[in-house]
């Protein structure tokens, strides 16, 4: 259903790799609520190819760009304000990508240029992105920016490994770049912690089925799926939600406040029984 809550609002979003993708998710929705956008990933996602078929359902274009390149995010925010006719409303970073998760190396194994790496795309990358945007004055006041998160910021999940340390700082990015933006140019800033959601990234994540089936058992709205958190980020981009400002907000099915549920206490009673 659609509430014509972004009518006239245009953006850029990050991160669409194909329709498992929050990024992708959002876009639908952020379309049907009448924004306008381009779309954005990194070259390499490019040769994949499913990201013109969003382009071509959303009516819109595709701009490469490595987020951790400034020379390459200058480059996008001229294009798509070129493109799209003005200064933006709404910037979607949803990107991610740890090289020890992805090549098996545990936490206290790390390989430290594999680290730093992950850190540069997953967090880094999002002050380099508010930086160009800020110096650019590329946003109108009043916009709203969104990157994405997870609990293990705030609380120990084993393989989630260096991105739990990647998604700590990328949050505290949020309050602090939040504040200038807030400050100078009345732009918010906000990350929301996702419950853990089938994706290309998610599931590279070991032991993934056992960690999206623990979730499911211990919130008791169940996972937030990637609609769900689409919709949370067209409130957020939406003129509802004008002073939500520096926070960290979980769309989880409440998760994050949950010690124990039934659920999960019967399976580990009856393996105590077995
Ligand atoms: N899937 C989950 O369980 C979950 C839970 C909480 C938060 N998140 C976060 O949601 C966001 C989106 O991930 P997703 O789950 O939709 O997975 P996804 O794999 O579909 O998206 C990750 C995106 O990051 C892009 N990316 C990687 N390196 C990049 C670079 N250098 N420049 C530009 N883009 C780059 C990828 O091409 C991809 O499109 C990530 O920040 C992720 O950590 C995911």
């Amino acid at each position: 259903m659609s509430y014509n809550l972004l009518e006239g609002k245009k953006g850029i979003i990050f991160g669409a790799l194909d329709e498992n993708s929050i990024a992708w998710q959002t876009a639908l929705r952020v379309h049907e609520e009448g924004g306008s956008f381009v779309l954005t990933n990194a070259p390499v996602a490019m040769r994949m190819g499913a990201i013109q078929s969003l382009a071509d359902q959303t009516n819109t274009q595709v701009i490469p760009a490595d987020a951790t390149s400034v020379e390459d995010l200058e480059q996008l925010i001229d294009q798509a304000m070129e493109i799209l006719g003005g200064k933006l409303d709404f910037v979607l970073h949803s990107i991610g990508m740890s090289v020890n998760v992805r090549k098996g190396r545990t936490y206290t194994d790390q390989n430290h240029d594999w680290t730093s790496k992950g850190w540069d795309v997953s967090a880094v990358s999002f002050h380099k992105l508010m930086q160009t945007l800020y110096k650019k004055d590329a946003m109108n006041e009043w916009g709203s920016i969104v990157a994405l998160s997870y609990m293990a910021a705030q609380r120990v999940f084993p393989d989630y490994n260096d991105m739990a340390d990647n998604k700590a700082y990328l949050e505290s990015i949020a309050r602090s770049f939040g504040y200038f933006f807030g400050r100078d140019k009345k732009v918010r800033v906000n990350t929301i912690s996702q419950s853990p959601t089938p994706t290309t990234a998610g599931k590279g994540v070991k032991g993934f089925d056992g960690f999206i089936s623990y979730a499911e058992k211990m919130s008791p709205l169940g996972n937030a799926t990637a609609l769900d958190c689409a919709n949370y980020t067209v409130s957020l981009f939406s003129d509802l939600t004008k002073r939500v400002t520096l926070q960290n907000l979980y769309n989880d099915g409440g998760f994050s406040n949950m010690g124990v549920s039934d659920a999960v206490m019967e399976l580990f009673e009856q393996q105590q029984d077995e």
